[in-house]
């Protein structure tokens, strides 16, 4: 029986662009879905000890990765887009000259194979760190016409990419079945004991909620992870006994729309942080397959 423990982490106490600033090469702010590096930078000095090895297989520009360097851990990523993978490793190499002592990697490609792209990692890695995309609907830039003067809302850097492979233009069901897939490979990589976590949030389309978590949660069960822990990083901040607001416009935007119609819907202001590990393996007989890193049939 795993034991399942809560806990809210402060994540939320600077900006995230200031988060940022001077640590990421400044074309990173065109990805639309990147992770807040201080919750990669506390999971992963929860979850690893320096030296260890830490992959994300949808690395984006590379957050768990640059986070991981810094903090003394090797790192390794995945990306299916090569414009995106290129700014991680821009990222990874200000990491560097800032003094960073771990080495990161970056690999471009599908991440539905994420074990035969790092055959070399199999059984090694103690951390997986990752966040699954979920559409242009929820992220980017946004203006209204107060900001701009022309009428309407004016939205930008909302999107991965135009290929339509890429599992951020996938629907839910599929964007669900190639994320299994992918947590299928990632727990061929763990080393005994480690563990897979991944940040997701709920979301709204035309004001229904989509249980994100929850789905993520069942498809990691169904990937043979077994749920360890379950975590609240605030986005918002905490100061003088009040909380700091930091939503977006966008989700104050979606908020104020959801009221006028009458749906009581409030901004979000955390993101769960699943943590997952194996169970224990069961001693190998004669007959058992060595199904450990495969390549590609
Ligand atoms: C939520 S974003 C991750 C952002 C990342 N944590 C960061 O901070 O930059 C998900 C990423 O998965 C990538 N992606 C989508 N399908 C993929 C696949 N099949 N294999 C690898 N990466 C994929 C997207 O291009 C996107 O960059």
């Amino acid at each position: 029986m795993v034991e399942v423990t809560a806990s809210v982490w402060a994540t939320g106490q600077r900006q995230s662009r200031a988060q940022r600033q001077g640590r990421y090469v400044p074309e990173s702010m065109r990805h639309p879905g990147k992770m807040l590096p201080s919750i990669a930078a506390k999971t992963i000095s929860t979850y690893t000890q320096p030296g260890e090895l830490v992959v994300d297989p949808m690395c984006g520009i590379g957050t768990t990765l640059v986070e991981a360097v810094h903090l003394g851990r090797h790192a390794a990523g995945v990306e299916y887009e090569e414009g995106w993978a290129r700014l991680a490793v821009a990222n990874l190499a200000l990491a560097k000259r800032q003094g960073a002592s771990g080495f990161g990697r970056v690999v471009a490609g599908d991440a539905r194979n994420v074990a035969a792209l790092l055959p070399d990692l199999c059984g090694r890695v103690a951390l997986v760190l990752t966040s699954p995309p979920y559409g242009a609907a929820t992220h980017g830039h946004i203006r209204s016409s107060r900001d701009t003067g022309v009428p309407g809302v004016h939205k930008w850097n909302h999107h991965y990419s135009r290929d339509r492979a890429n599992l951020a233009h996938q629907s839910l069901p599929k964007l669900l079945e190639g994320f299994g897939r992918i947590l299928s490979g990632c727990a061929e990589l763990l080393e005994p004991g480690g563990a897979v976590a991944i940040t997701v949030r709920p979301y709204r389309v035309r004001g229904e909620l989509v249980d994100l978590p929850g789905h993520v949660q069942a498809v990691a069960q169904k990937a043979g992870l077994v749920l360890a822990d379950r975590i609240v990083c605030l986005l918002c901040g905490l100061g003088e006994g009040k909380l700091l607001n930091r939503a977006s416009f966008f989700q104050l935007h979606e908020a104020r729309k959801g009221w006028a119609r009458g749906l009581p819907i409030h901004a979000v202001a955390h993101e769960d942080l699943l943590i997952f590990g194996k169970p224990p393996a069961s001693p190998p007989t004669d007959r058992s397959p060595d199904r450990r890193c495969r390549q590609p049939e």
